[in-house]
Parts: structure tokens; C-alpha cells; sequence
């Protein structure tokens, strides 16, 4: 099993290729899929060109080729192959637990049934499909819990999803403040989704009568992010869970609702300001320190932990709100991959890399587990909902299911065992 160590130097450095679609000219992050929709036909006409960065004479030196010599196999790295046998019995658009907008079959998306047709091998080794059967048996009286934002729901459905298909009797309840979770009865495992997107507590703030260090500084109205304090939906959920699964990203470049000018976020340690005001990006930092750290005191002596890395956008010709759309069928090929995702073009998903950096600094001194999902995903640009379930605009963020984290899902399941195997 890799630790977050190993994983630091894994990412491959990429040619500075210039961008052929527009680069976007706003960092907006698409976080809602409900509360811009009138907005899109607006801005679908929209669009700003900039131009390409030139060719850099140097390639990108912070990362190297280092191979954890520990690793039993580096399954980030490798390819999608198309394989008409694969997929598509694990489970059916018939679940329920799939959110309509994810249901990409029963929104009859026009891939929809060839996005579980593709196989991800990794270059040294094999990621097989994880044994839903076996997987009962062997984590009898087991509790897994998700904590994360809808990127992380996701995956929990597709957990679900396999696992209900094999076991139907199940129990649906809250634990320890769980979004939702269930109980496999027959073999006494509990998965739950624990729903926060920061991990930290966070609310509205505004100007007070009183006045105070903020508002000297012109601050009227924001959110008050209290870096090192959790969430109240997941604080309880450390004593009940033997695995946990951990995320956090999507919201930080997010300022849709954490706009920088009319609704900032304003980060508090110890119950006042962090003075001077940070940025997100160091917000960021201090809450995975203080988080990271609030759960290797609180966790059960044997929990296992697992920090799941950053899962890509693929918002083409725009960002969410401005006309972006994901309308491929097929997976990208690496040059592709490199010319939308590189952090030196700075293009419309440059936060997927740009969030990672901060993970792996964060967790590098850590007993996480790191759940490295980026890369396999980075590929996969046909296997968002795009249009299907309805909306005005394209949802490049969230994925189809079945689809691509039935696919984390077997590498969690596969480093679950690694663990399981070493104890
Ligand atoms: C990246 O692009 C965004 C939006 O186009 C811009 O605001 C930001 O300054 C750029 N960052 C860098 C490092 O060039
Ligand atoms: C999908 O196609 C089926 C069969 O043509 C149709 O009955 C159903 O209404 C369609 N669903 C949506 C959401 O368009
Ligand atoms: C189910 O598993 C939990 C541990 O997760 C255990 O405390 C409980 O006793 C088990 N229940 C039964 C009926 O075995």
C-alpha cells in the first residue's frame, strides 16, 4: 500500500502545449447545478479568447519520474481500454440511489452504455473488478464511511449501488450524522455519506453593530470559515467508522457561492480572524492541517484512513457559466489530457492539479492513505452527465453512474485489501 509519501512525486510533468479552445478569463467553479441554470443561455454565446501561452523552453521541474520502490504497483499510471464484455453487469440505471441527474442511462445519454465499456489498466499490474459478494463477507461488521462533498456521494452510490445488487436486504438510516447510509443486514456492514464541502464549519457572516477587526477593514458580508473546527455532520462520525474516506476541493476555487468580492471567505482560528485576511488557497492549507490532524486523535485505535485525491472537471470552450460543455464520446488521449489539465496552461480545470498540490502537502507527514483517482479520471471526459437529466447546462463535474467511480471504487477496494492483507 503506498502511503501519501509515495505518491507525492507521481505526477508526470507535461508538454506546455497551447490551449486550442478559449481559456477562460473567470476562475468560477461550478457548484451548483440548480442555481445558475437561467443563466446559461445567457452567457452560452459568451466567450473570451486568450491567447495561448508560447511554448516554454523548460518543462515543468517540480515534479519528477521518483517511483515509490514500496509500491506494489503504481495504479494511476495506465490506460483505458475499450472492452465490449466489461461493466455493465456491476448494477442498472434501476437503482435508486442514483440522483436523477447522474442517471446517464435512464436520461438516455447517447454514450451512456458504453462509458462501463471502458477498462482501466494500470501500466505494471491489473485493477480487477472488485468482488461485491466477497467484499460482504470479508468487512462483515464494518462501518465505511464517506465524508465529502457530492463528488464523494458520488462514489458512495456506486458503492452502494454494487453492493445491493448482490445483498437487497438493507437497512436506511442516518449514523452519526450521515446524509444517508444503510446497512447491508446479512453481513452487518454499514456505508454512510457524510456530507460537508470543506470538511471545516463554515456559515454566514456579517457586519456587526459592534464592529470588530473585519470590519475596519471593509468587510460587510462573507462566510466565516473556523479552520479548525468540523463540520458538525461528520465531528461525531470518527467513532463510528472503521474506514473512512475523505475529500475535499471542489468548493475552495468555488466563488459562485464563496464570491471573492461580495461573499469572501473569511477564515477563523481559535474563534477570531486570521489576520491579515488569507486567501482560499491558504485557507485551504489550514484546514486540511487542523483536519488531518482532529482525525488521527479522534479515530477508532484500528481505523483505516483514506484521502481520495481530486476529481478532474472537463468544462470545454467555458467554464459552467459560460457555455462550458463536455460533449465527447470518448476517453481523452494523454496529449489531450495534458493540454486541458496542465497547470501551466491555467485553463478552465486547472484547479483539479492546482487542489492535489495542497492534498499531497498536506497528507505527506500524515497516516492517510491517499486514494490517487486524479489521473485514471483525468481521461474520462466522456463519462460526465453533460446534458442528460434535464438541465440547461452541461454538468462536466459529476459523473454518470455506472460509470467511472465504480472504477474508484475497485481501487479502493483493492488498497483496502493490501492494508487488510499487511495486519
Ligand atoms: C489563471 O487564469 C485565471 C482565469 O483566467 C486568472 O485569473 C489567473 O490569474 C491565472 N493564473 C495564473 C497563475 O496565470
Ligand atoms: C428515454 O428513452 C425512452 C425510450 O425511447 C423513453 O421512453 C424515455 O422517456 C426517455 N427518457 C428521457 C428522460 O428522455
Ligand atoms: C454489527 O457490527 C458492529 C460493529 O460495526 C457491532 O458493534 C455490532 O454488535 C454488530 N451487530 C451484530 C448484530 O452482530
Amino acid at each position: 500500500m503506498a502511503t501519501a509519501a509515495d505518491h507525492h512525486h507521481r505526477h508526470r510533468s507535461h508538454r506546455n502545449i497551447p490551449l486550442p479552445f478559449p481559456c477562460s478569463s473567470s476562475p468560477l467553479l461550478f457548484l451548483s447545478l440548480l442555481s445558475l441554470a437561467s443563466l446559461i443561455l445567457a452567457f452560452s454565446l459568451f466567450k473570451t479568447s486568450t491567447e495561448a501561452p508560447p511554448l516554454s523552453p523548460h518543462h515543468q521541474t517540480n515534479f519528477d519520474f521518483k517511483k515509490a520502490s514500496d509500491a506494489l504497483c503504481d495504479y494511476s499510471d495506465g490506460k483505458w481500454i475499450f472492452d465490449p464484455t466489461a461493466g455493465s453487469d456491476r448494477y442498472d440505471q434501476t437503482c435508486k440511489e442514483i440522483f436523477k441527474g447522474w442517471n446517464c442511462i435512464g436520461s438516455n445519454k447517447s454514450n451512456a452504455l458504453d462509458i462501463v465499456k471502458w477498462r482501466w489498466k494500470p501500466r505494471h499490474c491489473d485493477l480487477p473488478r472488485f468482488d461485491p459478494l466477497r467484499f460482504l463477507q470479508r468487512y462483515r461488521d464494518t462501518n465505511i464511511g464517506f465524508i465529502g462533498d457530492s463528488l464523494n456521494r458520488n462514489m458512495f452510490v456506486s458503492l452502494f449501488c454494487t453492493l445491493k445488487r448482490v445483498s437487497g436486504e438493507v437497512r436506511k438510516w442516518r449514523p452519526s450524522g450521515a446524509d444517508r447510509g444503510y446497512t447491508f443486514l446479512q453481513h452487518n456492514l454499514t456505508i454512510a455519506y457524510h456530507r460537508t464541502n470543506l470538511l471545516a464549519r463554515y456559515g454566514r457572516w456579517s457586519v456587526s453593530s459592534t464592529g470588530g477587526v473585519l470590519e475596519s477593514l471593509g468587510y460587510k458580508e462573507g462566510y466565516r470559515v473556523d479552520v479548525d473546527i468540523p463540520e458538525g455532520t461528520w465531528a461525531e462520525a470518527l467513532s463510528f467508522h472503521d474506514v473512512l474516506i475523505f475529500n475535499t476541493g471542489h468548493w475552495w476555487w468555488a466563488p459562485s457561492k464563496f464570491n471573492p468580492v461580495k461573499s469572501p471567505m473569511l477564515f477563523f482560528e481559535k474563534g477570531l480572524p486570521v489576520m491579515p485576511p488569507i486567501p482560499p488557497a491558504v485557507g485551504l492549507d489550514m484546514v486540511l492541517k487542523h483536519m488531518t490532524s482532529f482525525v488521527e486523535r479522534r479515530m477508532k485505535p484500528t481505523a483505516i484512513l483514506f484521502f481520495r485525491t481530486q476529481s478532474p472537471r472537463h468544462f470545454e470552450g467555458g467554464d459552467w457559466d459560460q457555455g462550458g460543455s463536455c460533449q465527447r464520446i470518448h476517453p481523452l488521449s494523454p496529449q489531450e489530457v495534458g493540454k486541458l489539465f496542465s497547470v501551466d496552461n491555467n485553463g478552465t480545470n486547472v484547479e483539479t492539479r492546482l487542489v492535489n498540490q495542497h492534498l499531497y502537502k498536506a497528507l505527506d507527514s500524515s497516516v492517510f492513505n491517499v486514494l490517487d483517482i486524479t489521473r485514471m479520471s483525468e481521461f474520462r471526459a466522456d463519462a460526465h452527465p453533460s446534458t442528460a437529466g434535464g438541465k440547461k447546462h452541461d454538468d462536466c463535474m459529476h459523473w454518470c453512474l455506472p460509470g467511472v467511480t465504480d472504477t474508484w471504487n475497485d481501487l479502493f477496494v483493492a488498497h483496502l485489501d493490501n492494508i487488510q492483507g499487511r495486519n
